[in-house]
């Protein structure tokens, strides 16, 4: 994973929605970064998972973006390569974050009835963020009962935290520090997702949104 920018960008280089501009500290990772970093992630899964037909599941909400980038520099490799990777969608919805506190229980909603597919099933799963990495334990134990052939996990980003209980997903874009970040689909008390960087967030943001 590439090394972080313990700094970040002053908001002033960047276009930031003019609500946000006293809520945040510094721009971590900018948009375009995240794009260029996601393009080669693509690249990275078709070599492992080329072949095979997935299902890519996309962890709500905060994995949207992510998601859905990544989906179309898969789609531009299927449709420029040899090698091509048959997928379907679905989703689903997680919550376990309060302020910036996990709860530490997690709720999953949605998603198909996977149970026919049991025993042949590729997934691909996309999150925003391993923080502690226990909501992404619970999950990998629960799509254990599909019995899937197989299941990668490709997170945007992992947190660098005392806190970790030590998972480590199959792709990752960036590490960052342990730091509250939004932007770019993560969310602070549902704030943040309309924002294209991803941001380190000021006190004044976290009072302001405080739930
Ligand atoms: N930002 C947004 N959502 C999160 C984070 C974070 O730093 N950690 C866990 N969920
Ligand atoms: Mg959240």
């Amino acid at each position: 994973s590439p090394s972080d920018n313990e700094e970040g960008y002053d908001l002033d280089l960047f276009c930031i929605p003019k609500h946000y501009a006293a809520d945040l500290e510094k721009v971590y990772i900018p948009h375009g970064l995240i794009l260029d970093r996601t393009e080669r992630l693509a690249r990275e899964i078709m070599k492992e998972m080329g072949g095979h037909h997935i299902v890519a599941l996309c962890v709500l909400k905060g994995g949207y973006k992510f998601f859905a980038d990544l989906l179309d520099y898969i789609k531009a490799l299927n449709r420029n390569s040899d090698r091509s990777i048959p997928m379907t969608v679905d989703f689903i919805r997680l919550k376990s974050y309060y302020n910036d506190q996990s709860t530490g229980e997690i709720k999953v909603i949605g998603g198909d009835d996977l149970s026919t597919l049991t025993g042949k099933l590729h997934m691909l799963c996309f999150k925003d963020i391993i923080d502690t990495g226990k909501t992404m334990k619970t999950l990998l134990e629960l799509l254990k009962q599909y019995n899937p052939k197989m299941v990668k996990v490709a997170s945007l980003l992992v947190k660098r935290t005392p806190r970790s209980v030590g998972y480590r997903p199959d792709f990752v874009g960036f590490e960052v520090p342990d730091k509250f970040v939004v932007g770019y689909a993560l969310d602070y008390n549902e704030y943040f997702r309309d924002l294209n960087h991803i941001c380190v967030i000021s006190e004044t943001g976290k009072e302001k949104y405080k739930a």
